[in-house]
């Protein structure tokens, strides 16, 4: 047995990442997968892509932190040694007191690294109130998943001078306002290029390219088992849900043969 004790990962082990190593990030919403998944990614995300992936919903807006909370804790189980980051449901940091209220209760409550906020700009101030208090923060800017009803749909940014002004501030005030690092979701890939060259922290983007200094993807996206629709930028990795239903069916089958159980799978 190794004598030396397996890494635990911090913000600042993510943090340190910066412009030497991409940083790899994975969505899990339970204690099997996060398990599979602890040690080889750097951070594993309990995102609020939850509620589409595995509650059929059509957007992210329905989840609540109770149910993030209950996600969170099922992961934490798992995970030993990535970094756990809580998505906030939407709703839950619309004022600096709300957040604060409920981030220190996703801190009560879970073992959970750090919390992710939506908005760049327009939420810097309830950002800088969780980190003042003791809270870390992962942003999210560019395409916001739970402004998709206000936007009128999933957008990709910074396909215009002004939009491409705005992200650039928006990636300056999180980090002003002490977020450790920045998700940038559907950004045009040289804008995400640019906003990763003029920030500190680290940037870890979806659909924003390769030039960021990290990657995140959802599970079910990345290894074949959500259907619905595909976006551009995913890739699969799996064909999981083909593989599954073959092995359903030959399940089904022997069972109806009275293939299963055999003697190596009795008493
Ligand atoms: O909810 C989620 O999974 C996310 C990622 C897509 C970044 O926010």
């Amino acid at each position: 047995m190794s004598i030396l004790k397996k890494q635990i990962m911090s913000i600042n082990h993510i943090k340190a990442k910066k412009n030497k190593e991409k940083i790899t990030m994975i969505t899990a919403y339970d204690s099997l997968f996060a398990g599979i998944f602890d040690e080889k990614v750097d951070i594993i995300l309990v995102g609020d892509s939850l509620s589409m992936s595995f509650g059929s919903d059509a957007d992210t807006l329905s989840i609540s932190l109770k149910e993030m909370i209950y996600h969170t804790n099922a992961v934490c189980k798992g995970a030993k040694h990535s970094l756990v980051v809580l998505d906030m449901p939407y709703g839950t940091y619309t004022s600096k007191k709300q957040a604060l209220k409920n981030a220190i209760k996703v801190y009560k409550k879970t073992p959970a690294h750090a919390v992710k906020i939506e908005g760049g700009e327009k939420k810097a101030k309830i950002i800088k109130h969780l980190t003042d208090n003791g809270i870390a923060v992962m942003a999210h800017i560019g395409l916001l998943p739970q402004s998709v009803r206000a936007d009128g749909g999933y957008k990709v940014k910074g396909k215009n001078e002004e939009q491409i002004k705005q992200l650039l501030k928006d990636a300056k005030a999180v980090q002003k306002a002490g977020a450790f690092c920045v998700v940038l979701e559907g950004i045009v890939s040289e804008v995400a290029a640019k906003i990763s060259n003029s920030i500190e922290i680290p940037t870890i983007g979806i659909g924003a390219g390769a030039d960021t200094d990290g990657q995140v993807l959802v599970w079910s996206d990345a290894f074949g088992f959500f259907d619905e629709f595909k976006p551009k930028f995913v890739k699969r990795y799996l064909d999981g849900a083909k593989l599954l239903d073959e092995a359903l069916k030959q399940y089904i089958s022997e069972v109806k043969s009275g293939a299963f159980p055999d003697d190596a799978h009795s008493y």
